[in-house]
């Protein structure tokens, strides 16, 4: 990470986990270990029905934590029974949104050109996108990562004008990596990272590019987190199944303070 130009953050996914009643005790005991001057900022995305809980929970805490959902709809309002909007989540006190994660891309379908609909979207309410890029284990061994994440990362940004690039932040999460306990080394995760880099260069001039936030996300924790976020291009972490559980979770926070 290169703390000169961009923000170090830790973002937990908590994906479909957690009750209501769960979310004051966690808040409790991540807010008990925390340290007072962290170097980076904390997220925590959290299913939609979660989001009131963990605003609550979460708010006035001496070590903030920002709140994120997990997905939103493209579409401002409607009939589109079952979703939930940008507007409503930003009234809700979410500040985040994970766009584009690859468990939405294979089970609900979502392409790239729905992922830049929702980046839209989410900007309009004021909301922060977390863009999720990655490729599959087939797609890496075709040799093929580049050019997919250069695909993934142009066409989710497509129409972004430059002065709403410090708000997003692109999540590097190999597909092969995520839930398996197979961590990409630090010099794979960097390679792709700072290709996004490269990327975001070539749409918006290098000083654009490096204030630029880049997670990597993948089975990461406190074991692996302070090599990974030693790299240059990698700015935070997108963390599964570490973040639901203080103690480990709050294993990742300090290795950023590293
Ligand atoms: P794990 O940390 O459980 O591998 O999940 C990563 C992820 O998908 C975060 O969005």
């Amino acid at each position: 990470m290169d703390t000169r130009y961009r923000k170090t953050v830790i973002a937990g996914n908590w994906k479909m986990n957690m009750l209501p009643s769960e979310v004051r005790p966690y808040a409790e005991r991540l807010r008990a270990l925390a340290p007072a001057n962290r170097a980076c900022d904390i997220v925590l995305c959290v299913p939609h029905v979660l989001i009131p809980a963990a605003v609550a929970a979460f708010r006035d805490s001496r070590n903030r934590v920002f709140v994120g959902a997990q997905n939103l709809n493209e579409h401002p309002s409607g009939a589109f029974t079952g979703e939930v909007s940008a507007a409503m989540l930003a009234d809700a006190g979410a500040t985040y949104v994970i766009i584009g994660h690859s468990e939405r891309r294979t089970y609900f379908r979502e392409m790239d050109a729905i992922v830049n609909e929702k980046v839209s979207a989410a900007l309009g309410a004021g909301l922060r996108p977390i863009i999720c890029v990655g490729e599959t284990l087939a797609q890496r061994e075709l040799g093929i990562t580049d050019d997919l994440i250069t695909l993934q990362v142009k066409t989710a940004l497509s129409g972004v004008p430059a002065d709403k690039m410090r708000r997003i932040i692109i999540a590097y999460e190999p597909v092969w990596a995520i839930g398996t306990g197979k961590t990409a080394t630090a010099e794979q995760a960097e390679e792709v990272c700072s290709h996004i880099r490269a990327v975001l260069r070539s749409l918006y001039g290098a000083r654009t590019a490096r204030a630029v936030t880049i997670q990597y996300g993948g089975s990461m924790n406190g074991g692996n987190a302070a090599e990974l976020l030693s790299m240059p291009d990698i700015d935070g972490g997108l963390i599964g199944g570490a973040s639901l559980t203080p103690e480990k979770f709050i294993e990742v926070i300090a290795a950023a303070g590293e």
